[in-house]
């Protein structure tokens, strides 16, 4: 019988602190109308002073683990997709994997930016497919207004911070659950259309990410919509059979632009930008748990994940959530 890996739980964690769009415009040039207009953003959470990637990551888990029944002695492998780790090493993965007590667990970050989701997932999905175990917590964490210049208002106003997880299970009856094809791409060539300008090997400092927007916007688009085709076509279902689009969270006119050229109606895909703003690796996995939360996404349902991100990197997956 063939081995596939079921998504058997989620879980989520926002920063206590919100900052409007008017907060914003008091000390940025910018206003409510433009960001809601441009972008359909309307607010983004921030991490308090001495609150870290690891924190958010930690509560995602824990609330991921009680949703799914399951202790920390049950998990086999955390991948941590983050672009904002608490330190340069040891991986923010390792921190999280010892504050849960999770130490039948190995532990390792994936930095593939606003794609980190996908990615992770992916692999996370090999390793239990090659028999590295048979449980994995996978983790999107960000405090990405860490790496905001706060001068800069075509880039500050887009992000907010969080965390988001899911758990991953092998399973040799799956009965075409769990995740149903995924794929990856990167083209480093657009490396300057989004990217931050510091680390470690270049100017020894973490730097601050800056963005031609409209140039990115042109790649989401396009690469989005061959991602998921890919995706659909590996899966050999339609795209009418998704029952929920869940997106990477960037602007609303992506999301709603990917919504008519799948065809789905308009209240098929989850949107929180509006109130997370654009939260890099965790804006998937926070979308995925408001909607089972809200008991939109049940076991059973055909989702659809799309990301991209700075690389440029981006990839989709399709997943039937829950347990046969
Ligand atoms: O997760 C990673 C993937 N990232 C993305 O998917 C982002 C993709 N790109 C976008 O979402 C959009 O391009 C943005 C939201 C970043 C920008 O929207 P846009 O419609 O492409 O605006 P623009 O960059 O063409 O700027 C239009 C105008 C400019 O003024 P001028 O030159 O026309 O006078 C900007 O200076 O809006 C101005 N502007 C602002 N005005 C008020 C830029 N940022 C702001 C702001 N508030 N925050």
């Amino acid at each position: 019988m063939n081995k596939s890996v079921l998504m058997v739980g989620s879980g989520a964690y926002l920063p206590e602190k919100i900052l409007t769009n008017d907060d914003l415009a008091t000390f940025v040039d910018t206003d409510d109308g433009w960001i809601k207009q441009r972008t359909g953003i309307a607010q983004r959470h921030i991490v308090a002073d001495g609150e870290l990637t690891s924190d958010l990551a930690y509560n995602a888990a824990i609330n991921a683990l009680e949703n799914a029944n399951m202790t920390a002695d049950d998990i086999d492998v955390i991948v941590l997709a983050t672009t904002t780790p608490d330190d340069t090493f040891p991986a923010t993965a390792a921190q999280v994997q010892n504050r849960l007590g999770a130490y039948n667990a190995f532990a390792f970050d994936v930095q593939a930016v606003c794609a980190g989701f996908v990615y992770a997932l992916t692999v996370a999905e090999s390793l239990l497919l090659a028999n590295k175990g048979r449980r994995a917590l996978v983790i999107g964490a960000e405090s990405f207004s860490k790496l905001l210049d706060w001068e800069d208002r075509t880039t500050c106003v887009l992000f907010g911070d969080g965390a988001g997880a899911v758990i991953l299970e092998a399973s040799d009856d799956a009965q075409n659950y769990g995740i149903l094809s995924s794929a990856l791409y990167t083209d480093g060539r657009h490396r300057d259309i989004l990217y931050v300008d510091g680390g470690p090997s270049k100017t020894g400092s973490v730097g601050h990410v800056r963005m031609k927007g409209q140039d990115v916007f042109r790649h989401a688009v396009e690469k989005l919509a061959s991602s998921m085709y890919a995706v659909i076509e590996q899966a050999g279902v339609s795209e009418t059979e998704i029952d929920w689009l869940i997106p990477h969270q960037a602007n609303l006119r992506i999301i709603d632009g990917m919504q008519k050229k799948l065809g789905l109606p308009a209240d098929r895909v989850v949107r929180t930008v509006s109130e997370h703003a654009n939260t890099s690796a965790a804006s998937i996995p926070l979308a995925l748990n408001q909607a089972v939360s809200d008991g939109r996404v049940k076991s059973g349902h055909l989702l659809a994940f799309e990301a991209i991100g700075g690389g440029l990197s981006w990839g989709a997956a399709l997943v039937r959530y829950g347990r046969p």
